[in-house]
Parts: structure tokens; C-alpha cells; sequence
């Protein structure tokens, strides 16, 4: 599909970055830059940024709802935030986050719930969270046309089963256990995996070892992508950041300063002023005025 907005000059024709697209990326390069999102204004800066893939996570819940982990958060939800992002995204391929117990009851749950992320949330694939005991589900996602993309190693839903948010594939089984998980979603279909907090050899080998492209987060250098979460880019979290989450920006310093620069303007009378005021001969209806590009 075209479109004609943002990503390039005004009225450039812009071609949506597709799951067959990112998987070619494999042998090819460049590197896929994939970026989590979770609404419809950062979506459009991103995707003119040139990321490849917006991924809607379910890290919303930590990020947007400010809870402690991802487990409440609904496919209603993901769909919400989903309607958004695409809407800003021309180019970025855009990704939905199947949500704890969307997925786990059985493979025709998975794929109903896959099948309302793209209905309803304007997806154009999915990411399921799980290695070999969900390779059926992938498959059955897969078989009824929705392009999936994996995600081994930490795996967030299980934070209670793990003891936390932990590195995993440290030592000799723990590190087959990554690969043959991988392996095992490769061969169900999917189109890439995201590789979570697992040690940069063990990252190199799966990413030696499958075809797909492997999206590194906390996962060394050896992968054929990264992901990483838009608010620790652009260094808008507050309290602690994990170690692999490099900042290109202090956004979150610059909200703040901003801000407290509006309040100390309004509480002292300089803001409005007559530069951002109507004048009685301005043309046109002020509601159009309003309107936001
Ligand atoms: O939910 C999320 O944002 C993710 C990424 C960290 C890969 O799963």
C-alpha cells in the first residue's frame, strides 16, 4: 500500500515495509531498527525517523499504565493503542504484542486473538511471547494468514515463573534451550524473533542458526535488528533504565524544563501574549484556527 504523507518530501509516494519485507532482511541487510509505540504522534515522528517496524508491546502497560509488569494488559487494549500507531505509520511496518492469556489457553485461541489484532487493531503481524511448547500456535497463527514474529529469551509474561525480570541462556542448557526455542518457531512459520536479555554468544549462535532475522533487545551486537522501548530512547523514563537501553535523547529532562518554563510564565502573566492572542481582524473562523496538522 502507498501513501502520500510524512517519511519523505511533501507528496512522495511511501511503500509500507512488509513482514516478507523484514524477513528478506536476512540476507540483505541493513540492519532492522525497530521501536516500540503507543500512540498515533510518536508513531509519525518514528516512522519519518526511518524506523522499520513500530512495535505495539504489551510493556504499554509498565510504560503508558505505569504498572509493575505486563500481565494486565488486554488485547482490547493493544487494539486501542494499535488504531493509533498505525494511523502515523506511512512507511514502519507495524507489529501487535499478543497479551498475557490472549494466546496461552490453546492454538484456536491464538489465532482468534491474532485475527482481532488485525481486524481490530489495524496490524500487519503479531508477536507472541514463547518457544517450543507455543511452536503450535505460531503455526496455526501462521496458517490462517497473519504473519508472526517470535520472542525467546526473557520473556516478560513469565516474570512470576522466572523470579523476575532476569537474563536467561546462561550456560550450557540454559543456552540450547534458547536455540532450540528459536529454531522450533522458525520452523512454525514465523517471519523473525526477538531475542530478550540473553548473552551476546548465545544471541550469535541463534542468529547463525536460523534463517529468519533475529531483533536483539539487551542481546548484543550479532543480531539482524534491535528493538528498543521508544521512552528509553528518547530518555523519557524516570527510575531505573536496564544497562542495554542506550539514550539518544533526554526528552524527559526537556518535558520537564519546558513545562516548569509554562507554569512560571502563566503564574507570572507572560503567557498569552498578544503574539499568541486572536486579533479582532484575524481572518477566518477561529475554530479552523484550531486545527491541528
Ligand atoms: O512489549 C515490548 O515492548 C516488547 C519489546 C521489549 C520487545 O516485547
Amino acid at each position: 500500500m502507498y501513501s502520500s504523507t510524512s517519511g519523505g518530501p511533501p507528496g512522495a509516494l511511501v511503500r509500507k515495509v512488509t513482514a516478507p519485507d523484514l524477513r528478506a532482511r536476512k540476507s540483505v541487510g541493513p540492519a532492522i531498527a525497530m521501536v516500540t509505540a503507543y500512540d498515533f504522534t510518536m508513531a509519525r515522528l518514528l516512522d519519518e525517523a526511518g524506523v522499520d517496524a513500530l512495535l505495539v508491546g504489551d510493556s504499554l502497560g509498565m510504560v503508558v499504565q505505569g504498572l509493575a509488569n505486563t500481565l494486565p494488559v488486554t488485547l482490547d487494549e493493544i487494539c486501542y493503542h494499535g488504531r493509533a500507531v498505525a494511523r502515523g505509520a506511512a512507511r514502519a511496518h507495524v507489529v501487535g504484542d499478543m497479551p498475557f492469556m490472549s494466546y496461552q489457553v490453546s492454538p484456536a485461541q491464538a489465532v482468534e486473538s491474532a485475527g482481532k489484532l488485525l481486524k481490530e487493531g489495524a496490524f500487519e503481524s503479531v508477536k507472541i511471547e514463547g518457544g517450543e511448547d507455543f511452536a503450535e500456535h505460531v503455526r496455526r497463527i501462521v496458517r490462517a494468514g497473519v504473519p508472526v514474529m517470535g520472542h525467546v529469551g526473557l520473556m516478560p509474561q513469565s516474570v512470576h515463573a522466572l523470579g523476575g525480570f532476569k537474563m536467561q541462556g546462561r550456560g550450557g542448557d540454559a543456552a540450547s534451550k534458547i536455540v532450540s526455542d528459536a529454531r522450533a518457531i522458525e520452523d512454525a512459520g514465523a517471519y523473525a524473533i526477538v531475542l530478550e536479555a540473553v548473552p551476546p554468544d548465545v544471541a550469535e549462535k541463534v542468529t547463525r542458526e536460523v534463517q529468519i532475522p533475529t531483533i536483539g533487545i539487551g542481546a548484543g551486537a550479532a543480531c539482524d535488528g534491535q528493538v528498543l522501548v521508544c521512552t528509553d530512547l528518547l530518555g523519557m523514563s524516570r527510575g531505573h533504565t536496564p544497562k542495554f537501553a542506550k539514550k539518544y535523547a533526554d526528552l524527559g529532562d526537556a518535558i520537564v524544563k519546558a513545562s516548569a518554563r509554562y507554569v512560571a510564565e502563566v503564574r507570572g502573566g507572560v503567557f498569552p501574549s498578544a503574539e499568541h492572542a486572536f486579533k479582532p481582524n484575524d481572518g477566518g473562523a477561529p475554530s479552523l484556527a484550531l486545527v491541528r496538522s
